[in-house]
């Protein structure tokens, strides 16, 4: 009897739509199981000396986590893909490709964890870091020097949403021979692909958008990259930070509904930015989809939607408590891209750990809201909004 295998891989081809369901293998060759299965295995039996069946131990190669990571490099238009235990373990393995006494330019708008990273731990072995606002592209050509090897940005940033170049900025590091590196977290490559726009890696935290479901933490790094690939496999192999097979199991379950999920945050998101802009205690609405958002053109040139992701400033400061105590569908938590909507006060949580004058020169004051849109009912989200703001009346009013 011959067995049929059937079409069990994808070269590709495929719209993103199906390729997200199906991911990399549609089927277990073996047992023809459509869910991938959760190999939790640490190690691997040798057929003899000398031969392996391309798996021998798991923090080096485990076969849930290479489905997830083929399927990334997929998604994401790349050659190769690392999946880590979390979006720093990826950050953290990506900076050791580069050499102490490094320099790197960084967007100043970013996830404050990254900044910490930066700043607390990799300065003091000799990599120093330029942190500057490089959606403005003068800013970043006047940074970079002969001793720059990188340039990181995150576009659109977090959490002041402002879009960066992503083609110029390739073009300008690469005459540098340096590279350029996005965390695609915000946008995730439904929306945008930025190796086919001339970056060399692209990061994401896969705790967001791609797990989807406020379950699991798990990182990436993807790249075309050969010479960066095989000193990041060295550095993963050897760190241990990878991703255990149950985590990369819900990443890969969370990426089938990727295109839904997107599309719907998307909606929502736009919905509900558009009617915070019309609330009188709200001063100003943050979100890459408004047709007069500075870096608007910019954006639809290089992305195919603005995301889920809102930033606003209250008016009133005192407002931020009475908010976050009155929202009742929407939750006060920390962490983004999930199904839930969650409300974050970066001054207190995300960007906690960036210093006083950077953040606020960022714009991240302490009336600074942050909302990741879920896909619940837009206009649930909106009454639970509107609830909330109508609560926030103080003393002086
Ligand atoms: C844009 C961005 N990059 C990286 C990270 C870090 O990811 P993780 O929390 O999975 O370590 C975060 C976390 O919030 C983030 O928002």
């Amino acid at each position: 009897m011959t067995k049929d295998t059937g079409n069990s891989s994808f070269s590709g081809g495929l719209s993103m739509e199906s390729a997200v369901v199906h991911g990399l293998t549609p089927f277990d060759p073996l047992t023809g199981a459509i869910s991938t299965p959760i190999y939790q295995s640490s190690t691997f039996r040798h057929p003899g000396l000398g031969e392996s069946t391309g798996f021998d131990y798991s923090r080096v190669v485990n076969p849930t986590r290479t489905e997830l990571e083929k399927t990334l490099a997929q998604l994401e238009h790349g050659k190769d893909c690392l999946a880590f235990a979390s979006g720093m373990g990826a950050i953290s393995a990506l900076i050791k490709i580069f050499k102490p006494g490094s320099h790197i330019i960084v967007s100043e708008d970013l996830y404050g964890g990254t900044y910490r990273l930066f700043n607390d731990y990799y300065e003091h072995y000799g990599y120093s870091f330029s942190w500057i606002d490089t959606s403005d592209f003068s800013l970043v050509e006047k940074s970079v020097r002969s001793e720059t090897k990188a340039l990181f940005i995150e576009t659109p940033s977090n959490p002041m949403m402002k879009v960066s170049d992503i083609r110029r900025c390739a073009d300008l590091i690469h005459q540098f021979n340096g590279r350029l590196i996005v965390d695609n977290t915000f946008l995730s490559p439904w929306f945008q692909n930025p190796l086919d726009l001339g970056a060399d890696i692209v990061v994401h935290s896969g705790t967001k958008y791609l797990a989807g479901h406020n379950d699991t933490l798990s990182g990436f790094i993807v790249h075309s990259d050969e010479a960066a690939g095989q000193a990041l496999r060295n550095i993963q192999k050897s760190e241990g930070a990878t991703l255990a097979p149950f985590d990369a199991w819900l990443t890969l379950r969370g990426i089938k509904t990727l295109a839904l999920r997107m599309e719907k945050h998307q909606q929502n998101a736009a919905k509900i930015a558009h009617w915070l802009r019309g609330h009188n205690k709200v001063e100003k609405v943050f979100y890459a989809g408004f047709a007069d958002h500075p870096q608007y053109e910019l954006s639809v040139s290089q992305a195919r939607g603005a995301g889920g992701m809102i930033s606003f400033y209250l008016k009133e400061s005192a407002h931020v408590p009475l908010l976050l105590k009155n929202l009742n569908l929407i939750l006060f938590a920390e962490s983004l891209g999930g199904v839930e909507s969650l409300m974050t006060f970066p001054l207190a949580q995300t960007h906690q750990a960036i210093p006083e004058a950077m953040r606020l020169s960022a714009g991240v004051n302490d009336r600074l809201m942050r909302l990741s849109a879920g896909i619940e009912n837009a206009q649930d989200l909106i009454a639970d909004l509107d609830s909330a703001l109508g609560k926030c009346v103080t003393k002086t009013e």
